[in-house]
């Protein structure tokens, strides 16, 4: 086995190998004037298994071109199987076509990626409708998740005993509730209507009392962050005053890391997508589930 970190996947990839004890080596990745890109590996990948790590974050779409033309590339050298390992798996969530003539991403990424890989592991993917990756994917592939790091991570660093822990969707129950489950203590789920990209309403639908509650907000991940801001707001109703945000994937998109700052939210997320509050390494659920590859 071969592990290569693509240009988004090296903060990873190479611990992964470590771990693993396997070689490791960089994609080398160039970028041509007008933004063709060229890819070349440097070791020789004939008879391995390659181990492609990518995480589609920032550039998301050079990052799929990059990945593709890495697999073709490792195929046409005579690799053995490749295999996509990524942290960050983009353009699950429109997996349905909501207004005529809208390209339903999921479907087309699904091709793209069976044709070019033999598998493929991606951890907490957002999955809406779909229940697992293999209604989507053809080829073998693994849901990984992070939520026995993210426990291992509120265990050592916050207060058990009096603390909530809050989803602000119907969805974000698969890591709130879960790792509430782990760590034992209560949990929430609030409801929330998505107006647009930015827009969110989120309720509670019960009242509850929070005061002096040492509340930790779990989601897969936070974009904009309008969705966190607004938990916050309602939760501050019931008496919270502060809140420990937790997110596998920290996207950030316009500067949402100052902006929860600002709504006195503590965020804290793994390192799937590499930001200044990622304080959780993921590398070794990727190492344990390449294990039997
Ligand atoms: C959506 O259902 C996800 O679980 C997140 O809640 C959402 O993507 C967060 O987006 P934003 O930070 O832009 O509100």
């Amino acid at each position: 086995m071969l592990i290569i970190g693509c240009s988004h996947g090296r903060h990873l990839a190479a611990n992964v190998a470590k771990k693993l004890k396997k070689p490791y080596s960089e994609l080398k990745v160039k970028k041509f004037p007008d933004g063709e890109l060229h890819i070349r590996f440097l070791k020789n990948v004939k008879g391995n298994t390659v181990v492609l790590v990518q995480s589609f974050y920032g550039s998301i779409n050079d990052n799929v071109m990059e990945a593709l033309f890495a697999a073709y590339t490792a195929k046409d050298l005579g690799a053995k199987k490749i295999i996509l390992a990524a942290p960050y798996f983009p353009y699950l969530r429109q997996d349905e076509r909501f207004k005529s003539g809208e390209c339903v991403s999921v479907e087309v990424m699904a091709k793209l990626v069976d044709n070019a890989f033999n598998g493929i592991f991606i951890i907490d993917p957002h999955l809406h409708r779909e229940k697992d990756l293999r209604h989507i994917f053809r080829i073998k592939s693994k849901k990984l998740t992070a939520n026995n790091l993210i426990a291992d991570f509120i265990k050592k660093n916050y207060n058990v005993k009096n603390c909530l822990i809050a989803g602000p969707d119907w969805e974000s129950y698969k890591w709130a509730e879960k790792v509430a489950n782990i760590v034992n203590c209560d949990s929430v789920i609030l409801e929330k209507k998505r107006l647009s990209g930015r827009k969110v309403i989120v309720k509670l639908s019960k009242k509850i009392d929070l005061r002096g509650k040492n509340v930790i907000i779990i989601d897969d991940m936070i974009s904009t962050g309008n969705t966190i801001i607004e938990t916050i707001k309602n939760l501050k109703k019931l008496g919270a005053r502060k809140f420990n945000v937790i997110a596998v994937h920290g996207i950030f998109a316009e500067n949402a890391l100052n902006k929860l700052k600002k709504a006195s939210a503590k965020v804290v997320t793994t390192n799937t997508i590499p930001n200044k509050a990622a304080r959780i390494d993921v590398s070794s659920v990727i190492a344990e589930s390449l294990k039997d590859s």
